[in-house]
Order: C-alpha cells, then sequence, then structure tokens
C-alpha cells in the first residue's frame, strides 16, 4: 500500500539504474514528492550499511546489518524528512518552520533551518529534553520554546501556533512529506543489499513515523516490481512508553495514553501521533510490536559500542536491544537482519556506557608508564 497522501505511477523505471548519478537520498528523487537537491545544500541520505563481524559473532547472527542513520548531518534519521520539508518551506519562502521534538527532530530542523536561512521555532517539552540537545539547537541560531509539559503537550502548541501565525510546520506526524523522506532509508537497504530486501527489519519506535515510513519505502519497491517482497518489520519501543505493543497484541489500530517514563527520550511517546499508520503498517508485513526495558537499552548500547565501533544514543540503540530479544526467542538462523540504528550517542553524553575501557592516572615518563602498565595488568588478573 501506498503512503495515502502520495502515490506515484510505480514501475521499475522510478528505481535508479545502478550506475545512474544522484547523491544521497536525492538519487530517489522519481519516488519523491519534490527534488530538494539544489535548492537543500547539506548532504543527505546515503549513511552506510554496515555488516558488524564481532557483533554478528557475539549475537550469533550471522545475517546482522546495521544502517547507520548516525552518520546524517545532525546524527540522526530525522534529516531526511527535514531535507524535504525545507526544501519545501524554502520553494513555498516560508517565513519560518515550526517542529515540536523530543530532541533530535528540533536539531535536525535547526540545522537545516540555518543552511536554507528559514527562522525555525521549535517547541521541547522541559519534562524530557537533553539540555545537550537545547544547546545544538542553539547553537544553529534556533528559537527553542521550552513547554512546561509533556512532549504531546508541546506538540499541541506547536499546532497552534502554525494555525495561527502561517508559519511552515514541519511536524513527523503532520507534514506528509515527513514519511516521503523517512521511507529513502528503505530504498537505500535495498541498493546496499544488492537489490533485494532484508527478511527481518527491527525499527525503533516513538511517534511511529520512522516504522510506518519504512514500511512505505519497502511497499513502493515491491510495487515498483524490484522487490518481491517487503520484509517483517517489528516495532521496538521502550517499556516505559510502549502503547503500541498492547495495541498490537489487541489488534487494534488505536491505542491506551500511557505517561512516558523510560530515559529513551527520542522513543519516550505515550501517545503516538502517527500511532495508526505504525500499527496497520507493520501488521501489513506481518510483523510484531515488542517493548524493552531501559536496562536492556542501555546493555544494546555498550555493546554496539564496544564490538561495531558504533555509538548509538538510547533510541538509536533501542531496535537492537529489540533485535536481541526477539532474535533469542524466534531463532531467526542464517536470515537477513537488519537493525535501524537511528541517532548518534554523541550529542548526549549523559547516556554513554560506564565499565567500557579504563581511564588511567600516569606520570610523563615511559618508566611510571610500564609501572603503571603492571599494575593495571595485575588488576587485570586478579
Ligand atoms: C534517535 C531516534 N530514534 C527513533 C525515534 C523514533 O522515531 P518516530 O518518532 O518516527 O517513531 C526518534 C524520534 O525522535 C529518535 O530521535
Amino acid at each position: 500500500m501506498a503512503d495515502a497522501a502520495y502515490t506515484y505511477d510505480y514501475s521499475p523505471a522510478l528505481v535508479p539504474a545502478a550506475d545512474e548519478r544522484g547523491e544521497g537520498m536525492w538519487r530517489w528523487r522519481r519516488l519523491l514528492p519534490l527534488d530538494g537537491a539544489d535548492v537543500f545544500p547539506l548532504p543527505v541520505g546515503g549513511t552506510p550499511l554496515v555488516a558488524p563481524p564481532r557483533l554478528r559473532a557475539a549475537l550469533d547472527l550471522p545475517g546482522l546489518l546495521l544502517k547507520d542513520e548516525t552518520r546524517s548531518f545532525s546524527g540522526s534519521n530525522k534529516d531526511r524528512a527535514t531535507a524535504l520539508c525545507l526544501a519545501d518551506a524554502a520553494r513555498r519562502g516560508a517565513p519560518a518552520v515550526v517542529a515540536a521534538s523530543s530532541g533530535n527532530l528540533a536539531v535536525s530542523c535547526a540545522a537545516g533551518a540555518a543552511a536554507v536561512g528559514i527562522p525555525a521555532h521549535l517547541f521541547v517539552s522541559t519534562h524530557t529534553v537533553s539540555p545537550h540537545k537545547v544547546a545544538l539547537m542553539r547553537a544553529y541560531g534556533a528559537t527553542v520554546w521550552r513547554v512546561d509539559g509533556p512532549y504531546e503537550d508541546a506538540y499541541r502548541l506547536s499546532e497552534a501556533v502554525c494555525a495561527r501565525l502561517g508559519w511552515y510546520n514541519r511536524n513527523t506526524g503532520t507534514n506528509p512529506l515527513a514519511v516521503q523522506g523517512k521511507k529513502t532509508v528503505a530504498f537505500e537497504v535495498w541498493e546496499q543489499m544488492g537489490r533485494t530486501l532484508p527478511d527481518l527489519a527491527y525499527v525503533p519506535v516513538g511517534d511511529g513515523t520512522t516504522i510506518a515510513a519504512f514500511v512505505v519505502g519497502c511497499e513502493e519497491l515491491v510495487r515498483c516490481g524490484v522487490a518481491a517482497r517487503v520484509p517483517r518489520v517489528i516495532g521496538v519501543q521502550a517499556t516505559g512508553a510502549a502503547p503500541l505493543v498492547a495495541a498490537y497484541a489487541a489488534g487494534r489500530v488505536d491505542w491506551t495514553p500511557v505517561p512516558s517514563t523510560t530515559f529513551a527520550d527520542g522513543i519516550g511517546v505515550g501517545d503516538p501521533f502517527f500511532g495508526r499508520a505504525a500499527l496497520e503498517g507493520v501488521r501489513r508485513t506481518d510483523g510484531e510490536y515488542v517493548a524493552v526495558d531501559d536496562d536492556a537499552i542501555r546493555a544494546a548500547i555498550a555493546l554496539l559500542a564496544q564490538t561495531s565501533g558504533l555509538l548509538a544514543e538510547p533510541a538509536g540503540a533501542a531496535a537492537l536491544a529489540g533485535a536481541i530479544a526477539h532474535c533469542a526467542q524466534h531463532r531467526p538462523g542464517e536470515e537477513r537482519v537488519l537493525v535501524l540504528v537511528t541517532g548518534t550517542g554523541l550529542k548526549d553524553q549523559r547516556w554513554l556506557p560506564q565499565g567500557g575501557g579504563a581511564a588511567i592516572e600516569v606520570g610523563p615518563s615511559l618508566d611510571a608508564f610500564l609501572a603503571a602498565l603492571e599494575r593495571a595488568d595485575g588488576s587485570d588478573s586478579t
């Protein structure tokens, strides 16, 4: 099924040929509502697909692949939607761009707005927003509105502001271009996997746009006639904000809102603004929803960093935590298992893994170093 807001005249001709030129996400311009390459100056899309040998061995998942969205210009998958929305805003001559965010979307929007020269007004919840991310938004020159309420209140206020002032709305659950931008991650995975889709895909879920867009992207490849079938898509929520897990298990398309208690701010959404599409999309793939607790997310951050050299924030590592828990039960064997790593750990250092490598005081001489090394080795072996 295509995204209801946009359909295309699907055929293999919409898919870029292997030798066709085109930068990052704009390579897929025939499957996008607009080609922003000449308007949006930052590089976007084209993130690496990593086959991590040590992580594969540690988890006994020989077919594991990581789509590393941490390598995007602001360090998260939000940049794909930002690029499309801000190209649109720039073309329309928007006086200002507005977004509500748990953090990453606002940082992304601040960077993108700076690049195209539109003032950004960002609405965040004082309850959950990371102070480091607020500092980043301001560093890019954006105005940050700190709302005393949960994320959902910040979202509603930002919608009211757009309605009253006519400012451009880049909200993930409202602007249909967000799904169009984010679906390109599926296209890239297909191309990077030798023009096939994985068997299983694990995707973190907050508002639900990322997962709904991933499903749309896979479905469009099938409709173009270049993929045989979509992967089973597994939505991963934090136990402390898992309204869709219960709704999916009950076979429903609505959910009971919950207060968020997870530390994974990017997915700390108790009443998702794109939940219905997120539930329906996963159901069309015959997928599942799973919940992982904060300890499992912390462990996934550490494992990812220490076996693959990739640093994720909590929401960015949640899908890996979900894959670990789910694969332990449903042994996927040789199946190709994709995990979306959606956000970098460099933006909020509160959640860096503890207990990794050591930091040891040492004097400036070689003798002092050798003595310290001996002591460290001794304490290692005791
Ligand atoms: C790093 C990261 N991963 C995943 C998500 C969840 O994406 P969505 O809200 O589209 O479900 C977010 C949302 O902010 C995020 O920042």
